[in-house]
């Protein structure tokens, strides 16, 4: 399946197994499913940018939901992982090695279980003061991805999950991280975690070709059903958000997240 999907493409995933509600949503039986079809999306992407620009630069997704579509990356024998520029969307202030960190979850369930190294691996460096792991970020984002037509850099692919409050990457509710439209990185002090968080901004996340919104589990159902069908309220619901300006949005969620949408 071709995270451009053509209707053929698309059909064959809604059309046979899966209800969607529009193009943009893609619904799967289960996490299993959920992460192939993920992995072959990305996939495609990667081989489409590639062949168009000679690397693929991807946001990777924090939390639980995409473990097992990395680890679904790494029986895929046709990536090309010395092409990869990989990053994350956003990362816990914590060491590298921290159960919570991003990063290390990443390296558990992809990065240590790769045939070849990938091309770059840019870590988010939670251990530093969250201020300057911000500026250290945008930094690396600015050196390896290019900015084609503004002044933010365009990921080929930006990942990314939904918190049952509605919140991706670390936008949180009421968050002064969804109003900055300024920076690639911030720091943000989350206070119902009363813990700092790093996270790509929106207008970092509006500038990629793609992104993929990965949603699983039945705590969800309400705050998906809130950010697809009720009314625009970013702040109380920061996934609302995300709308890339000329790219493609694609939501892939799994049945019980999906249970409240109409079908
Ligand atoms: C994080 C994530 C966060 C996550 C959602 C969903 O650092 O936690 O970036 O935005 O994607 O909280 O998490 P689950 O996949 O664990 O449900």
């Amino acid at each position: 399946m071709t995270i451009d999907s053509s209707n053929s493409d698309r059909d064959s995933v809604c059309g046979r197994r899966h209800a969607c509600s529009d193009d943009n949503i893609i619904i799967q039986q289960d996490r299993t499913e959920l992460a192939e079809t993920a992995a072959s999306m990305i996939l495609a992407a990667s081989i489409i940018s590639i062949a168009q620009r000679g690397v693929f630069t991807i946001a990777l997704a924090g939390g639980s939901t995409p473990g097992p579509v990395y680890e679904r990356l790494t029986t895929l024998a046709e990536i090309d992982w010395p092409r990869w520029r990989i990053f994350w969307s956003d990362e816990r202030c914590v060491s590298p090695a921290h159960a919570d960190s991003n990063y290390q979850m990443a390296r558990e369930s992809l990065l240590d279980r790769l045939p070849q190294a990938p091309g770059t691996v840019s870590r988010l460096r939670g251990e530093l003061p969250p201020q300057e792991a911000a500026r250290v970020y945008e930094q690396a984002i600015r050196k390896t991805v290019a900015a084609p037509d503004s002044n933010f850099p365009r990921f080929d692919l930006i990942l990314l999950g939904m918190g049952d409050d509605g919140h991706t990457a670390s936008l949180f509710p009421g968050s002064p991280a969804l109003n900055n439209t300024k920076d690639l990185v911030v720091a943000d002090f989350v206070s119902k975690l009363t813990a700092n968080r790093l996270t790509f901004t929106y207008p970092l996340i509006n500038a990629a070709r793609h992104v993929l919104i990965l949603v699983s589990g039945s705590s969800k159902a309400d705050a998906l059903v809130s950010a697809l069908n009720g009314p625009h309220r970013p702040n109380e619901l920061p996934v609302q958000g995300v709308k890339p300006v000329d790219g493609q949005l694609r939501w892939l969620v799994d049945a019980d997240a999906a249970q409240s949408l109409s079908q």
